[in-house]
Formats: structure tokens, C-alpha cells, sequence
């Protein structure tokens, strides 16, 4: 039998309930090596988003992993927050210890570039909130866009409305001349657009099942997601909640459950009523060639059963 070596990731992100998720899931899973974590504005302050991802990291066993910290703004416009979707420091009902742990002295743009060239071709960056610290690697590391495995990027609203604004999805609007600077970079990019996402949802019930393992992470997960929860429901009208971001990692490892086509996208970055929106041309009318993948389609339901298998066995190893 052939065995393959785990992927190596660097994953970027702004937890975030969904970000926690995400770094959850990537520590359940031996298909990848998590190499460390570059954190970004976004779902909340940089400061928080920090202390959520130590936090996280103590919670599933793992309080060394790097966690670098990269931008605390959005390269032109005023930063935004998630609050009303993420609670007040960005993990909904959760109160989890303060790591002891601080973040390493690296910048997280730095993190990301020090990984990629480490090792060309091996590493795969997936960026699930604002793009800032990427744009901002890509400018001062261009040979990124060759080196990189592949970077997986959640965000955008290609055939759909946004979820930020009535055309916009959160982490694109989040820095919209950022999105554009990394689409147009020539990196080898897949979509995980919020089209999809959004019908990648967790119930109620299949939280409370997770939580008869008991333990803390399904605890965390039931404090976390009874926020995320509320919010679906009031603003969405939704049962359940869309876990994007893990739905995103999941790529690196479980490509067979998306289908993935061609596209060449780009970002709205002038006008303020559109701002943010992500313009995928899907007739051709262009003539430019396709600068992503993007995810068509998904099989949610078999990612949701995985997703919790996941998080049981987590439950398992940490009582
Ligand atoms: C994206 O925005 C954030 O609020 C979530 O963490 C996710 O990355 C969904 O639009
Ligand atoms: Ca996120």
C-alpha cells in the first residue's frame, strides 16, 4: 500500500466560531499537518481573534502550535466586524481559558511566506477570513503564487447574494483591494464560495448528540454554535448554522465531495453600493482566462457526517 505523507497547512485565519471549528478539525485529521495558524482582522479585533485561536489550540490539546499574528486592518478601508454573528469577542457563548501560551514573535504575512518557500510545492495556505495577510505576502514574496501547493480560500458570493451586504460575502468585503490582489496573483486558487457554504449546516440535535460524548470540546462546540445558532435563525431564518470554514479545509483532503469547475472572477473595489461582490464570468464575455476553481458543487450531508465523527473522536482523546 502507498502511503502518502500528511499536507502541510497554513491556515489563516479570524476566529470566529466557524475559524474554531475549522482549527478543530484540522487537528482531528491526519491527512494534514497543521503547521501553524496566521491570524487576521476580521470576525473580531486581531487582540481577540489572537487570544480565540491560542485558546482553541489549548482546548484540543495542541497549545504550541504557532500562532503567528498578521494584519490588524484592511489595506485601504476601514475595518469591519462579525459581532452579530460571532458574539462580542467572536466565539458566541463560549468562555474558554486564556491560553498561557503567547503568539511567536513571526508576523503572520511572514509565517505564511517562511512556510511556502520552506518547501515549493508541498504547502497548501488556507486563507478563511479577510485576505489582507495574503495580499500582503504576495507583495512582498510575488514567488509565492508559484511556490504555494495551493491556497483554498472561503469567501464570496458568485451566483448568489451576500451575507455582509446584499451582494457581498463577509471575508471578501472584509478587504475587498486585498481579494483582488490575491485573485489576480496567478496562485493555483479553489473557491469555497459562501453559495455552498451556507448549505453546509450543523442542526441542534446533531450538536446535542456530540455533546452525549461529553468532554469539553463538544461542550465548547454546543456553547460556540447555540450563538451561531441564533443568529441563523434571526437573520436567515435557518435552522442550524453554516460552518463555511471547515468546509473550506476539508478540500485539502476530501477533494471527491466537490465538484470544481473554472472561472475567472474578480472584485468589486470601487463602488460603495457593491463593494466587495465577487464577479464571476460565466459566459466567457470577458475573453480573460480562468484565474480560479471554485466549488459548483457539494456533498454537505457526507462532509456533515464527517465533520461530527470528527469532532467525537476529538471528545475522545481530550476528557
Ligand atoms: C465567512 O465570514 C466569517 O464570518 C466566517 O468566519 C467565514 O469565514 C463566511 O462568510
Ligand atoms: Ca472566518
Amino acid at each position: 500500500m502507498v502511503s502518502s505523507r500528511p499536507r502541510r497547512v497554513v491556515l489563516d485565519t479570524d476566529p470566529g466560531i466557524d475559524d474554531a471549528l475549522a482549527i478543530l478539525l484540522a487537528l482531528a485529521s491526519p491527512e494534514i499537518e497543521l503547521a501553524g495558524l496566521s491570524v487576521v482582522h476580521g470576525n473580531c479585533p486581531l487582540s481577540d481573534a489572537v487570544a480565540n485561536a491560542l485558546a482553541v489550540l489549548q482546548l484540543a490539546g495542541h497549545p504550541h502550535l504557532p500562532v503567528a499574528a498578521g494584519c490588524v486592518r484592511p489595506l485601504l478601508r476601514e475595518p469591519v466586524t462579525a459581532r452579530k454573528t460571532h458574539g462580542g469577542r467572536g466565539l458566541g457563548y463560549a468562555s474558554l481559558p486564556a491560553s498561557p501560551v503567547v503568539p511567536v514573535a513571526e508576523h503572520g504575512v511572514d509565517m505564511i511566506i517562511r512556510e511556502i518557500l520552506a518547501a515549493p510545492g508541498d504547502v497548501t495556505l488556507v486563507a478563511v477570513g479577510p485576505l489582507t495577510n495574503v495580499a500582503l505576502a504576495l507583495r512582498k514574496a510575488p514567488q509565492l503564487a508559484t511556490a504555494v501547493h495551493e491556497c483554498i480560500i472561503m469567501g464570496g458570493a458568485l451566483h448568489d447574494q451576500g451575507n455582509t451586504t446584499p451582494l457581498a460575502e463577509f471575508n471578501i468585503y472584509a478587504d475587498p483591494h486585498a481579494a483582488q490582489i490575491v485573485l489576480s496573483s496567478g496562485m493555483p486558487i479553489t473557491i469555497m464560495p459562501w453559495d455552498i457554504t451556507k448549505q453546509v449546516r450543523v442542526t441542534e440535535e446533531q450538536v446535542q448528540a456530540l455533546r452525549a460524548h461529553g468532554g469539553p470540546v463538544p461542550q465548547f462546540i454546543a456553547d460556540a454554535t447555540r450563538f451561531y445558532m441564533d443568529f441563523h435563525r434571526e437573520h436567515f431564518g435557518w435552522a442550524g448554522c453554516a460552518i463555511n470554514d471547515p468546509a473550506a479545509l476539508a478540500l485539502v483532503w476530501w477533494p471527491e465531495l466537490a465538484e470544481l469547475r473554472d472561472l475567472y472572477v474578480t472584485v468589486e473595489t470601487v463602488s460603495e453600493l457593491t463593494m466587495g461582490k465577487t464577479i464571476g464570468d460565466f459566459r466567457g464575455l470577458t475573453g480573460q482566462p480562468a484565474n480560479v476553481r471554485y466549488v459548483a458543487r457539494f456533498d454537505s450531508a457526507a462532509f456533515i457526517e464527517r465533520f461530527l465523527a470528527r469532532m467525537a473522536a476529538l471528545s475522545r482523546l481530550i476528557r
